[in-house]
């Protein structure tokens, strides 16, 4: 991280906007502000973030913008769809949805990337 950065996000508080759950379709998304940089001053590019409650997959983009690889669990398939389908648009990725499903069915709330 940039001598900017640190000094920024080390020291006072933190302000950016929230984000709007109608927009991502989800009920309590972060700001991708904000996991970018809970993951960036700890981790090195190729470390593992893991987060165990997905959600839209907020956390997951921070982490792979950055270069890190990113483990999510997440217990409701229709947010995991949400979430690999944001990861698909923001990387040019192409998950399938349906191993979301998969998961669910075999009763195991957990996928990874
Ligand atoms: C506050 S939301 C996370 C939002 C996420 N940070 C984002 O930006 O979208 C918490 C998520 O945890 C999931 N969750 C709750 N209990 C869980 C459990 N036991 N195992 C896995 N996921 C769980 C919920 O379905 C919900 O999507």
């Amino acid at each position: 991280m940039s001598a900017d950065e640190f000094k920024d996000w080390a020291w006072g508080v933190w302000s950016f906007p929230g984000e709007s759950g109608k927009r991502i379709g989800h009920e309590a998304p972060f700001p991708l502000e904000l996991p970018r940089r809970l993951v960036k001053p700890p981790s090195f590019p190729g470390d593992t973030a893991l987060d165990p409650f997905v959600g839209s997959g907020t956390t997951m983009i921070a982490s792979m913008a950055h270069g890190r690889v990113a483990l999510g669990i997440e217990l409701e398939t229709k947010h995991c769809r949400l979430a690999i389908n944001r990861i698909n648009q923001e990387f040019g990725a192409k998950l399938e949805t349906s191993s979301a499903e998969t998961a669910a069915r075999a009763t195991l709330p957990c996928w990874t990337i």
